[in-house]
């Protein structure tokens, strides 16, 4: 398999994952324009490195060689990740996803309410995606991965480990990075609770905005 057929293979995934995140970060900038506190932290993407696909490919049994097949087998050769700061954002972020006319969604995974075996998080949407070539249009998979910071420090964590452990964890290590993934999990729960009474508490004192004058006006009347 010459190294040209793979660069002209892997070409328009390049080319979206380029468009994508302009268009993904461009959510996250139209927020702060209105002001109003965004859902989207921050996002990043990549296309899967040839080895990485040649990985997939062993592991799924699929022949290595740029296919019809290997495309849909490895769904995230374009992949792009949104980082949220709260658990309850992911469902807003999926929400405008779904919304959108220039992806369609064609698979939703939600390995936050049934995590991965490992502890992993995150919610997955697989997406259909069109690229403009000058041989006309073509569709291609991307993945894109919404997940909070606290799921995101977990996973880049337990991946590079993985790596070095070459996936085969010793079964002490597995359980103690099960603990770590839900000592995560309890941080994002407490932070959506400290905003959620920070909120409650805004709302209290616009509504009685006697309660909120200063303390220093009373003192000089
Ligand atoms: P693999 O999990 O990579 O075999 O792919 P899959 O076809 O089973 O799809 P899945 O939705 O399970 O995973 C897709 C992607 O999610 C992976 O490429 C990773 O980026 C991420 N992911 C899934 N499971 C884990 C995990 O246990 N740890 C980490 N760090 N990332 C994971
Ligand atoms: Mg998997």
């Amino acid at each position: 398999m010459s190294m040209g057929q793979w660069e002209r293979f892997l070409e328009p995934y390049k080319q979206a994952v380029a468009e994508l995140k302009v268009k993904l970060k461009g959510m996250r900038t139209q927020f702060d324009i209105e002001n109003t506190n965004s859902p989207i932290e921050f996002v990043t993407g990549r296309v899967k490195p040839l080895a990485s696909i040649y990985d997939k490919s062993l592991e799924k049994g699929i022949v290595f060689e740029p296919s019809v097949t290997l495309a849909k087998e490895i769904p995230d050769i374009a992949g792009l990740r949104m980082m949220c700061q709260f658990v309850d954002d992911i469902e807003t972020v999926v929400q405008l996803l779904r919304s959108r006319k220039d992806i369609t969604i064609v698979e939703e995974r939600d390995y936050i309410s049934h995590k991965k075996q490992s502890g992993y998080r995150s919610f997955h949407v697989i997406i259909e995606y069109p690229v403009q070539t000058i041989h006309g249009e073509v569709n291609i998979l991307a993945e894109i991965q919404i997940r909070t910071l606290a799921m995101n420090f977990w996973a880049s964590i337990e991946h590079s480990l993985n790596y070095k452990y070459k996936g085969v964890f010793p079964e002490e290590i597995k359980n103690r990075l099960q603990y770590a993934a839900e000592a995560a999990f309890r941080l994002d729960e407490e932070m959506s609770l400290i905003r959620g009474e920070i909120q409650e508490a805004q709302k209290y004192f616009s509504e009685n905005k006697e309660l909120s004058t200063p303390r220093i006006k009373e003192e000089k009347i």
